[in-house]
């Protein structure tokens, strides 16, 4: 084994706190997708692994490409590197990721297609994942905090039905509304999945996990109850019936004025904001009651200069209460990483 990557030293570590509700002068800061294509050397093991699923099912380079950009800047959390998508390959369903388009699924057209999808999950899927989780905890410092993932529901169910990503999420969307009682059994089986899933991670060493529902905003406000709010909240809950005081961040990607409800009822310690989110919105009526993570727009950051500089500036006013910095969603492939370190340096002074 190799030494940890920094001198451990006592304490909770700070993120752990702001899920606790503590305000912090200098926040927590971590970046969605901050193992990823910006980084060189990224880019060299990727091109070692063979695919990108092969990467994610690899314990040993999947725990490297994790643990880089805490070597390079030192953020306050490493996310386990995966991806949402190995949820249907756990299931059944086919997953590709072909290079230069993305992610390619079986489509489900219609009901017939959930009898290829398996009732519970195929747990050997997993095995090398929560392989990695343990090695990634073993070489991290005891401030650093391990963040697991899954996709929500939602937004894993508009890849398996679309078999593709999409811009409007058609495909689900009209699933939904035209046969909502099969698009149910679709979304049940992801919950129950989710909730293996994360305890699993949970037990492997993962401290905190993350509920990624990027495509949350395309949905009216009735359907946003039934499709993100309701399966986010039986995951919370599934999950700390097994770990209890399980600590969970959602990411409700898009979802304006359905946050408040969204924190109200599903139960997350913390929810990260978009970029479009106003900052002032989350000082006055969530940070009472969650951490809020968020929000630097990415294009901010690709742009680097006094917008980025306002961008942080802006984002540290929500420093008074319990915040963890980031960004409003995945770092861009095309990012400098001399922005990056601008972004630090004005965040940790
Ligand atoms: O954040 C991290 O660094 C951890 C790893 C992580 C990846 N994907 C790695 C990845 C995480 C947390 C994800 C989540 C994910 N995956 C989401 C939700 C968050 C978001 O960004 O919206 C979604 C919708 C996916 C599905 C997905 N994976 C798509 C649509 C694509 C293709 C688009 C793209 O960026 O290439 C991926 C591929 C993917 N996942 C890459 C990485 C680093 C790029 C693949 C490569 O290296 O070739």
């Amino acid at each position: 084994m190799e030494d940890p990557i920094q001198a451990p030293s006592l304490g909770t570590k700070p993120l752990i706190r702001a899920l606790e509700g503590h305000s912090q002068p200098t926040p927590p800061i971590w970046l969605m997708r901050q193992a990823g294509r910006y980084l060189p050397e990224y880019r060299a093991v990727r091109e070692k692994a063979g695919g990108f699923l092969d990467l994610c099912f690899n314990p040993e380079l999947a725990a490297e490409v994790t643990l880089q950009p805490i070597r390079r800047f030192g953020f306050d959390a490493a996310i386990l590197f995966s991806d949402i998508l190995v949820m249907p390959l756990a299931l059944g369903r086919k997953v590709e990721f072909l290079v230069g388009e993305g992610p390619k699924l079986e489509p489900m057209e219609d009901a017939s297609a959930l009898a290829s999808m398996h009732e519970r999950i195929d747990a050997t899927v997993f095995a090398p994942i929560y392989e990695t989780v343990s090695r990634v905890k073993s070489q991290l410092d005891q401030q650093t905090t391990l963040i697991g993932f899954c996709g929500a529901p939602w937004t894993v169910a508009t890849y398996m039905v679309a078999g593709h990503g999409t811009s409007d999420q058609a495909p689900a969307r009209l699933f939904a509304y035209r046969d909502p009682q099969n698009f149910t059994k679709i979304i049940d089986r992801l919950v129950q999945g989710s909730i293996d899933y994360l305890v699993g991670q949970l037990k492997a060493g993962a401290d905190v996990v993350q509920i990624f529902d990027t495509w949350a905003g395309v949905l009216s406000p009735e359907q946003f109850d039934r499709w993100c709010i309701e399966p986010t909240r039986k995951i919370v809950d599934g999950v700390r019936a097994q770990i209890p005081g399980a600590k969970i961040i959602g990411f409700p990607r898009g979802a304006g004025a359905m946050a408040l409800p969204y924190v109200e009822i599903t139960g997350v310690d913390g929810i990260g904001l978009d970029w479009m989110y106003p900052r002032s919105l989350a000082q006055d009526i969530l940070q009472s009651r969650v951490a809020v993570q968020g929000n630097v727009d990415p294009l901010a950051l690709l742009a680097g200069g006094d917008a980025l500089d306002r961008e942080v500036d802006d984002v540290m006013t929500l420093s008074e209460g319990p915040l963890i910095f980031n960004l409003g969603h995945g770092i861009l492939p095309a990012t400098p990483i001399a922005h990056v370190e601008r972004m630090l340096k004005r965040v940790r002074g």
